[in-house]
């Protein structure tokens, strides 16, 4: 779709638009993990000959390069290398991307960029050439550090090598997160006490901690395994909120912790309705225009993707978000966040006047799952612990 048409008249005034990060989607990895439902696909072969590095990137460069027009004039705050496993791809490869960026949009000088790494050992041999080629965050998808649990989740590494590679990302990064779950098949308190210590110990300056989820399509939904019942996950949370706020790391999103100066921009920015443009095969869009916001998902099989995109056709599906699902489209993410949100970035992030969500306010404040002051709105502990509930109260009618 042309940008004419996004530019045309609509009812929502949007005074100016938000700030822009770029996702770029790496859609491999060594295997499929039983419980993953995101666009990922097995490599078949030795993984170094047999991923298409430089088609990707070719395909990545053409999808950027027909997407410029509805980003145009528009600097880049930060970038996630997602996927799938994007360690897969060489250091040298990761250069040649970041620079094919750099030299179709400006990067802001302190531009985050982000890069997600499993913990296999010839991957943790390349943090350090990763953080030369530019990239400034490493995620470290640890999982846990429990080789039962380890194997239980059908992961290729042990606890030997999580260890090592968050050695590693402490020393060649000055900031990294460690991704972990709980509630894994079999898992008992002591035993989530036990990874949490061992995660704590290395002192991550950032942690994402997932309630592990069975989703649908996956072999985990098939064969479902048997996961700790409600209560003990509950339980479990709690012990994980005391662990690392004792270790200062400030649960400041649902499953984010931080220590101070360390939160993860690039989903801050996701969760407080900024602006995306998603690279690569399966990715997801979201951009603002004077008068509405559009939302794209590209193709999603890798091999389908860099034919399309290759041929200047990288999105399988737009559309512009109805202006009756924004409030809840922007409350679904704002309300993610501990600080909650600024009325007036309602406004500013979704084009509509305050008065669209008053009486989901007034009714969440009656429930006690907000508190809100003039200005700012911000989930109380029991909105909280009951945010599919508060965000729901914001649901069209
Ligand atoms: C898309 S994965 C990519 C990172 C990397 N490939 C890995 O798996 O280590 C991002 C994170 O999502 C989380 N995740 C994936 N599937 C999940 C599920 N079913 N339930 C909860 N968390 C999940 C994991 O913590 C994972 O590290
Ligand atoms: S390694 Fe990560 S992205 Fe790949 S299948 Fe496993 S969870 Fe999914």
């Amino acid at each position: 779709m042309d940008l004419s048409h996004h530019m045309r008249p609509g009812t929502l005034q949007l005074a100016a638009l938000p700030p822009l990060s770029l996702y770029v989607h790496l859609p491999w990895c060594l295997r499929k993990c039983p419980y993953c439902d995101f666009n990922s696909h097995e490599v078949r072969g030795e993984a170094a000959d047999a991923l298409p590095q430089q088609r990707y990137l070719d395909a990545l460069m053409a999808d950027l390069e027909a997407s410029l027009p509805l980003v145009w004039g528009r600097s880049v705050h930060s970038v996630f290398i997602g996927g799938g496993t994007p360690s897969l791809f060489s250091p040298e490869a990761i250069d040649h991307l970041l620079s094919g960026l750099r030299a179709r949009l400006p990067l802001v000088a302190d531009c985050e960029i982000t890069l997600e790494a499993n913990p296999g050992t010839f991957e943790k041999d390349r943090f350090k050439a990763f953080r030369a080629a530019g990239v400034t965050r490493l995620s470290v998808g640890v999982q846990s550090f429990n080789d039962a649990h380890l194997r239980s989740l059908g992961r290729v590494h042990d606890r030997a090598q999580a260890l090592a590679a968050v050695e590693e990302a402490a020393l060649a990064f000055d900031t990294f997160n460690l991704d972990l779950m709980y509630a894994l098949p079999g898992q008992t308190l002591d035993q989530l006490d036990e990874d949490v210590r061992t995660a704590l110990a290395l002192a991550p300056p950032h942690l994402s901690i997932y309630h592990l989820t069975i989703e649908p399509n996956t072999v985990f939904a098939k064969y479902p395994p048997a996961v700790p019942e409600d209560d003990a996950a509950y339980a479990m949370l709690d012990r994980l909120t005391e662990r690392t706020a004792q270790a200062g790391l400030q649960r400041y999103e649902v499953s984010a912790y931080a220590r101070p100066g360390h939160r993860c921009w690039h989903n801050l920015n996701y969760w407080q309705f900024g602006d995306y443009l998603g690279l690569g095969a399966g990715a997801h869009s979201k951009l603002s225009f004077a008068h509405r916001v559009v939302r794209q998902v590209r193709w999603r099989e890798p091999a389908g993707y860099m034919t399309q995109a290759l041929a200047g056709q990288p999105v399988a599906q737009a559309h512009e978000v109805a202006r009756a699902d924004l409030p809840f489209e922007y409350l679904l993410n704002a309300l993610r966040l501990r600080d909650g949100f600024a009325l007036q970035d309602f406004s500013a992030r979704t084009g509509l006047p305050v008065s669209a969500i008053e009486s989901g306010l007034a009714q969440a404040e009656r429930q006690g799952l907000i508190e809100r002051s003039l200005t700012q709105v911000r989930p109380t502990e029991r909105g909280f612990d009951f945010l599919s509930d508060l965000q729901a109260l914001f649901l069209p009618g």
